[in-house]
């Protein structure tokens, strides 16, 4: 879409997300009566725990609401840094640890600490769509390395070198990923960290989704290295997506830098949130979602039997995030018109592969399982319906 003149050129390399015409056009049907089944968005259908809401009520009626640190509150750091220690019995310093508004605000203060006008960070495609378009607002080139199912749709160690070049300062990569629920082995990571070490690089690890594994327990990449950029949120695992609070890890002596830019960029992350995390953190909040992980991975396993059966393909298998990335070429080679179509006819709300790069994205939508499994059944059944009446292109 062509920017105003009056804005800076850099705006015009910003892209919005598809997705959200796709949920405007599923909520105008909504309103009109239609039954839509929401699989489009990325956040977990489930409320925060109540153990979190009680503590953000109790600190609110009990407690002064002002600005923390701008790097987060030190119980709240020291809780994370606990928390490393119980469940990945891996050391990891509260003063290498900032708490931020969202993860999204980690990334972004990462990515500006790190990369220089004009020089170039890798990624994944397909990825995450903010990553490039934070790297083209500070004014820096994202460099989409096409991954496919033999790769794990993931940045290897092996791709990254391929696309290691002039001007490349950092790589990003995100285990589990969004969109394709694709995981790095520790193996994977320690040599991507090697590939990016080896050439004055910098790793950007986005654990965002970590505790969201189905076949193997959570990982973090700070048990085999520690000059990586660890960027981890509350929204998913713990489910606090609108209380926006995620946090950090930096290098050694990086905290202060980062500090200023917090300091500069929202002064601290939400107070309320931060006291509501804390909870989360503790046994009584671990415990309701460690239950809603297993029905995350229940969900999981009833589309990868049935998205076959429709003709819909999983050419790498989803070990985590609640994301199933779907090869659809038999019937498409447009992705949002499909994703349209199917809208229409089923009220089944999916999402398009063009928001995720430019490796086939016409070929592929993205289905968030945040529905409980008979809506999932209902969707998988609703589509198989549509399908039929369709010539398929095989
Ligand atoms: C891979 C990935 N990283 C980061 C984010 C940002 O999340 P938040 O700012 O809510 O922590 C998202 C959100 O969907 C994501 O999918």
């Amino acid at each position: 879409m062509p920017v105003r003149p009056d804005l800076a050129q850099r705006m015009a390399r910003i892209a919005p997300f598809e997705v959200m015409e796709v949920l405007d056009a599923a909520r105008r049907l909504e309103a009109a009566g239609r039954d839509i089944i929401h699989l489009e968005v990325g956040e977990p259908d489930f409320p925060t725990p109540e153990p979190v809401i009680d503590a953000a009520r109790q600190a609110l009626a009990t407690r002064p609401m002002f600005y923390t640190s701008a790097v987060g509150m030190p119980e709240l750091r020291e809780a994370i840094a606990g928390w490393y220690a119980a469940s990945f019995g891996v050391t990891v310093p509260m003063e290498r640890i900032v708490v931020t508004a969202g993860s999204s605000a980690a990334l972004l203060m990462a990515l500006g600490a790190l990369v220089n006008p004009g020089e170039r960070v890798l990624m994944s495609d397909p990825g995450y769509p903010c990553n490039r378009n934070f790297v083209r607002f500070l004014d820096a080139e994202p460099v989409l390395v096409p991954s496919g199912p033999a790769d794990g749709y993931q940045l290897t160690a092996a791709l990254a070198r391929g696309a290691w070049g002039v001007g490349v300062r950092a790589a990003i990569a995100a285990s589990p990923s969004n969109p394709t629920g694709t995981c790095l082995d520790p193996t994977e990571w320690a040599a991507l960290a090697a590939v990016c070490r080896a050439r004055d690089g910098v790793l950007i690890a986005d654990e965002i989704y970590q505790g969201l594994v189905y076949d193997r327990p959570p990982e973090t990449v700070l048990s085999i290295a520690d000059d990586v950029w660890v960027v981890n949120s509350f929204s998913k695992y713990f489910q606090m997506t609108g209380w926006r609070l995620g946090w950090l890890v930096v290098p050694d002596g990086c905290t202060r830098e980062i500090e200023k830019v917090a300091q500069n960029l929202y002064i601290s992350a939400p107070t309320p949130a931060q006291h509501a995390a804390l909870a989360a953190l503790a046994p009584e909040g671990l415990a309701v979602l460690e239950a809603r992980r297993a029905e995350l991975g229940a969900r999981r396993d009833v589309l990868l039997a049935e998205l076959p059966k429709i003709g819909f393909a999983v050419r790498a298998r989803p070990q985590g995030a609640f994301y199933i990335y779907c090869d659809v070429s038999e019937f498409t080679d447009d992705s949002f018109r499909f994703v349209e179509w199917l809208l229409e006819t089923t009220g089944v709300a999916l999402t398009p592969g063009r928001d995720f790069g430019d490796a086939a994205p016409e070929q592929h939508l993205r289905i968030a399982y945040t529905q409980p499994v008979d809506r999932l059944r209902e969707a998988v059944a609703r589509i198989g319906l549509a399908l039929e009446g369709l010539p398929s292109r095989a």
